[in-house]
């Protein structure tokens, strides 16, 4: 497999709005599939068949056996398409098919899966500059009928890729969210790996939240209820009054690639000292900037935090990102849109 080999694309691309696309699926032509039985994976390959078709009792639709990844495909400046430590993708998923009693995909086979189907819908990664990129969606699930619980025997492993813009409306607007009363991961569960049943249970928060008009939940730790834990689909990044990036620890949080990356962004190319540790809940209003990250969210800053009608506003208010997060933002998407040099094995050309 090719991995940091030059190439430029030179498919034809759809004729799409590019600067004006939400954050929702638009089908694209390939995707990936490989199926595990009797032990072990086929060959895989691609299809154009977007639809999946099970037995009514499959192990998915009962007792949720799945998980996802999410990662982005990108045309840099040159033209070239790339994707950004999918690696880190590979090994996450692998975890979680581990918590979830799943087959693993192996983390090389996921490596070349993402590529083909990124090469494969090369058309519907959106031209640099366009502020979109090009989704891509590899998850893994229970397939053969089980009734008594227990896990499937044979697991399919997909990908498919849609375009997006940004994740909330408006792009770098400051949101506003709610520190939400419903739990999003119990001390000891699933909330550290890529479950598919941690977003289900988030979805009656999530629609509570928007119902109520905030964009977002923030999520404190289940067992204490005192610590900044993260929302729904991103961590949190603060910064302090006097300049420090802190991002909370915890062992109920999902290690989020972005914010690994922009922690080391902070530090290295942009020279700011870095915390991750435990955020207590009381330190929020003492904090100058927050912003959420996420491969879908990238960085989205947040204006305010709302704690049961009390407002916490972060000094950097509801007008445009703080002066930190916004440096985080340019430093971290000028590395994957090619205008900065990467930290090797950061991006994989396609
Ligand atoms: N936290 C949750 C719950 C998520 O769903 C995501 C999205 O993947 C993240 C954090 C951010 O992780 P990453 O930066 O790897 O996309
Ligand atoms: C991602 O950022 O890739 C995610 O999986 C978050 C999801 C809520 C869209």
């Amino acid at each position: 497999m090719v991995i940091e080999e030059r190439r430029t694309q030179k498919m034809e691309k759809k004729n799409i709005d590019w600067s004006n696309l939400g954050f929702s699926y638009i089908e694209t032509d390939q995707r990936y599939v490989s199926h595990y039985k009797d032990g072990e994976w086929d060959e895989g390959g691609l299809t154009s068949d977007a639809n999946v078709v099970l037995n009514e009792c499959a192990c998915v639709f009962q007792y949720a056996q799945t998980c996802f990844e999410g990662l982005k495909a990108y045309t840099t400046q040159e033209g070239r398409i790339v994707m950004f430590r999918p690696d880190l993708n590979a090994k996450r998923m692998a975890d979680t098919a581990k918590r979830l009693e799943m087959a693993v995909f192996p983390e090389e086979r996921f490596l070349e899966a993402v590529h083909k189907t990124v090469e494969a819908n090369a058309a519907y990664v959106p031209p640099y500059g366009s502020g979109a990129t090009l989704y891509v969606r590899p998850y893994l699930f229970g397939s053969n009928p089980v009734i008594g619980v227990k896990p499937a025997d044979e697991y399919q492993f997909r990908v498919f890729t849609t375009p997006v813009g940004p994740y909330f409306k408006g792009g770098a607007k400051p949101i506003t969210i709610r520190v939400c009363d419903y739990d999003r991961a119990a001390p000891h569960g699933t909330g550290h790996v890529k479950a598919g049943l941690n977003y289900a249970m988030s979805l009656h928060a999530i629609v509570d939240a928007h119902n109520q008009g905030y964009d977002e939940n923030m999520y404190l730790d289940a067992a204490t209820r005192t610590n900044v834990e993260e929302t729904g689909g991103a961590n949190f990044l603060f910064v302090t009054r006097d300049g420090k990036v802190v991002t909370p620890k915890s062992d109920t949080i999902l290690p989020s690639i972005t914010r690994r990356s922009l922690m080391y962004v902070a530090e290295k190319y942009l020279g700011l000292q870095v915390e991750e540790r435990e955020v207590p809940f009381e330190e929020v209003k003492e904090f100058a900037e927050c912003g959420l990250c996420g491969t879908a969210a990238v960085i989205s800053p947040v204006g305010k935090v709302v704690d049961h009608g009390k407002e916490i506003c972060f000094p950097s208010g509801m007008d445009a990102m703080g002066p930190v997060t916004k440096k985080l933002y340019d430093t971290l998407t000028g590395i994957q849109m090619g205008q900065l040099e990467a930290p090797k094995g950061w991006i994989h050309v396609v």
